[in-house]
């Protein structure tokens, strides 16, 4: 009898905990684990070279450079990245960005629709969400309902 209740109560509580957290924190589900840590890699790879490796950004990033161009953002608390819908990040990494007022023409954040897969773009994005906090995590997800990734990013490829 007392086990049962065991079983019952430790069912209960991982359950609450579970659906909690994923809840509360706006984040990927535990199922997306596999591709925090595939978004991590390509984090590294191709990104952490302007963004910095904890997603810092580079140094005076809100003030234009020599050049009349933003310097690259940080993605964390302090960043705006938070601030951008799945669709709009989405859209920032695949087909590149620049700032309206920056000096020069050229795309000083690269378009990598053709370097990297439709999935591994939303991976990316999914891992910068762990740089955020609990409530702009929230506020992007609320973002995120209305515009979400592509299809053709969220259906894997087997
Ligand atoms: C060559 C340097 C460089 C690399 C590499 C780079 N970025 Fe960027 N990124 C930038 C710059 C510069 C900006 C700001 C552009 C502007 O506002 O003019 C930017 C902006 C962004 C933004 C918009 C941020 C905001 O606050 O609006 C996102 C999101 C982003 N980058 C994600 C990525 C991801 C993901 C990767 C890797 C796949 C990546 N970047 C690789 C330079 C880079």
């Amino acid at each position: 009898m007392r086990k049962r209740w065991f079983f019952i109560a430790s069912w209960l509580t991982l359950s609450v905990v579970g659906v909690g957290h994923a809840m509360a924190e706006g984040r990927p589900s535990s199922n997306d684990t596999p591709q925090l840590d595939d978004g991590k890699k390509v984090y590294r790879q191709y990104c952490a070279s302007c963004h910095g490796t904890q997603g810092e950004g580079m140094p005076n990033w809100q003030q234009q450079n020599s050049r009349g161009e933003l310097p690259a953002p940080p993605h964390g608390p302090e960043g705006h990245t938070w601030k951008h819908s799945n669709a709009m990040l989405y859209r920032i990494v695949a087909e590149g960005w620049r700032d309206p007022w920056n000096k020069t023409d050229r795309l000083t954040m690269p378009a990598y629709q053709e370097v990297l897969a439709p999935s591994e773009i939303r991976d990316v994005v999914n891992y910068l969400k762990t740089l955020w906090t609990q409530e702009q995590r929230r506020h992007q997800a609320d973002e995120s309902e209305q515009a979400p990734f592509p299809e053709s990013s969220v259906a894997t490829p087997e």
